[in-house]
């Protein structure tokens, strides 16, 4: 036998390319955007390259941008400037989803978080009860209900909760159905974990916990050592009908990704979470790092671990990083 054998699929770039097992493809990826209330200006968000705070013209110029870029799949946050415990108003996102619906039609997919953490004045994720505690689930599951329901009226092609409720995917579905909205796709942010990654997120989303009695979100999101829960909380929301599954964050839990992707046939998608992604281009912009090798390193981890679709905030960077050599 010869000494080379394996090396010989490797010599050159064709041979590389025909032998390669996964791809990335920017029809695979979802651009996170952030439209907010009262802003009189775009406002870059820390960490997050070529993101921003947009403002409601802003966001149609930069998702006309995007589609030039390649882009045409979003995950749209709206960020109201109102504030209430209940009864939340969704009418500032749904009337961004509207904009852009009129405006792109079917040229875009969009996706829209499902939330109360830029709405609430404690920045959870829910309701909090009298005790100010604990989140009441059921509360905080009709809330989120309403807010499926105004934005798949206002025309969103995808609802997406990222609160971690219990019971919220069956109720979103039974209310998007019983609405005529049985088109509407339902993601579900699974397999969320409780993460020190989510900080610019939180800057942009303005959205940081800060109930006296109840600090973090420990009480509603995964333990990172506790990997069963990934596992109940996947069979669980595929059960109550989600389209979609995610892990989020995503290179911590690429084992989970791995395991639960070959286990449960739903399509997969990861969040690539701002403090991930931030931190990739700290790397770059001090020449640590190549950029664009650096984010296809990363984006193709996600991809072998077995994800269709990738959450990143990078995706109108993307065709720039694909091309690159
Ligand atoms: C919460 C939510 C979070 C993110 C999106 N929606 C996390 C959190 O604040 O706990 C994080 C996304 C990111 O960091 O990019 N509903
Ligand atoms: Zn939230």
């Amino acid at each position: 036998m010869s000494n080379l054998t394996l090396r010989r699929l490797r010599q050159d770039r064709h041979v590389r390319a025909l032998t390669r097992e996964v791809s990335l493809s920017l029809e695979q990826m979802i651009q996170p955007c952030f439209v907010a209330e009262g802003v009189s200006s775009p406002e870059a968000v820390p960490g997050l390259t070529g993101v921003y705070q947009e403002t409601p013209d802003s966001l149609l110029r930069r998702t006309e941008s995007d589609l030039r870029a390649g882009v045409s799949k979003f995950l749209l946050f709206g960020v109201p400037r109102a504030r209430a415990e209940r009864h939340v108003d969704w009418s500032f996102t749904a009337g961004q989803i509207r904009a852009l619906k009129e405006r792109f039609g079917k040229d875009i997919w969009l996706a829209a978080d499902v939330c109360l953490c830029s709405s609430t004045p404690h920045g959870h994720c829910g309701v909090l009860n009298a005790e100010g505690d604990h989140l009441d689930n059921a509360a905080s599951v009709n809330e989120l209900v309403a807010a499926a329901r105004a934005y798949a009226d206002a025309g969103a092609d995808c609802v997406a909760p990222s609160d971690m409720m219990d019971g919220r995917i069956a109720a979103i579905r039974a209310a998007l159905d019983q609405h005529g909205h049985e088109r509407t796709v339902l993601m579900s942010y699974a397999v969320k974990f409780q993460s020190a990654l989510y900080g610019p997120f939180r800057v942009a989303a303005d959205s940081t916990p800060k109930a006296d009695l109840l600090r973090d979100r420990g009480s509603y999101q995964l333990d990172p050592a506790r990997p069963g829960d990934a596992w109940l909380c996947a069979e669980r929301d595929a059960a109550e009908g989600a389209d979609i599954l995610m892990v989020k964050p995503g290179l911590p839990y690429l084992d989970l990704l791995r395991e639960l992707s070959r286990e449960i046939r739903k399509p997969w998608a990861v969040y690539h979470v701002s403090g991930e992604f931030a931190a990739l281009e700290a790397l770059a912009a001090q020449n640590l790092a190549p950029r664009a090798a650096l984010h296809r390193e990363i984006l193709t981890a996600f991809r072998r671990a077995g994800a269709s679709i990738i959450i990143t905030y990078g995706a109108r960077h993307a065709r720039e990083w694909l091309n690159a050599s």
